[in-house]
């Protein structure tokens, strides 16, 4: 299996991509930076906010079954959306929504229908419920999910083994948590509430949740697109 990850210099990213490389597989990480020596990883440099460098990317035609994790995200500038500038909300979805939807056209090209293909879209259940400050996080998270079950059924009706999921990772301990925490409460209404899932301990260790997304991807699949690790 051929593994693609984006977004592997921290995070959920990095430590998807070091369980992955730990159980053998040949993983590519697509991204800005990385810091991986194993001899079973390649590094696709891409700056996934440049939308020019994204369409530049090519996979050729793949030969093995393929798992491609569209995982890199930024949370964006966090304040109201009066307060913003154009490009802080172009920002967001360009890195969240247009590249990760420009790669999905990309793999569902290049990949091989005997070998099979699975896509995992990191999604967030801020695409289910608004949250003040968030807002093109939120949209750009719940434009993933819809374009996610999308193209299932697309290629659903096309009779082709592609199983894809839009999956809300849950609350992870990572530099984008620190981030939220970081932002004062004027702008910010829900910005106590985060640092009380930090002092809580309510937020879960990145090797773990990537623990969970491998078990995930070893059942059956359901057809169940959207899906939470939320209470896993
Ligand atoms: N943490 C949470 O509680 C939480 C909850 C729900 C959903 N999520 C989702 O989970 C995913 C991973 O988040 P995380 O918490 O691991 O965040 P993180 O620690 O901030 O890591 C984000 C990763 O995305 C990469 N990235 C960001 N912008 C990029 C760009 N323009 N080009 C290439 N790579 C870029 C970063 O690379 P650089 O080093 O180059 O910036 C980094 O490797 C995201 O999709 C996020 O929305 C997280």
């Amino acid at each position: 299996m051929q593994v693609f990850i984006t977004g592997v210099s921290k995070g959920l990213g990095k430590a998807l991509a070091s369980a992955y490389l730990s159980l053998g597989e040949d993983v590519i990480g697509i991204g800005r930076s990385h810091a991986f020596t194993d001899k079973n990883f390649r590094f696709i440099s891409c700056d996934l906010e440049n939308l020019e460098q994204v369409n530049n990317l090519d996979f050729g035609k793949l030969s093995a079954s393929v798992l491609f994790i569209n995982n890199a995200g930024i949370i964006g500038s966090i304040e109201r959306i009066s307060e913003q500038t154009s490009s802080d909300i172009q920002s967001v979805l360009n890195a969240n929504t247009l590249a990760p939807m420009l790669l999905c056209q990309k793999i569902v090209k290049a990949f091989m229908p005997s070998e099979g293909l699975t896509i995992v879209n990191i999604s967030s259940g801020a695409g289910k419920r608004a949250i003040p400050s968030w807002a093109s996080y939120c949209a750009s998270k719940a434009a993933l999910d819809i374009f996610s079950e999308a193209i299932y059924l697309e290629e659903k009706e096309r009779g082709r083994n592609v199983k894809i999921y839009a999956l809300s990772p849950g609350v992870i301990d990572t530099e984008m948590q620190k981030k939220i925490r970081s932002t004062n409460t004027n702008g910010f209404s829900s910005s106590d509430a985060f640092k009380e899932l930090k002092t809580s301990g309510k937020l879960v260790q990145p090797e773990r949740t990537a623990q969970k997304i491998i078990q995930l991807l070893a059942e059956e699949y359901s057809g169940e697109v959207i899906c939470s690790l939320k209470n896993s």
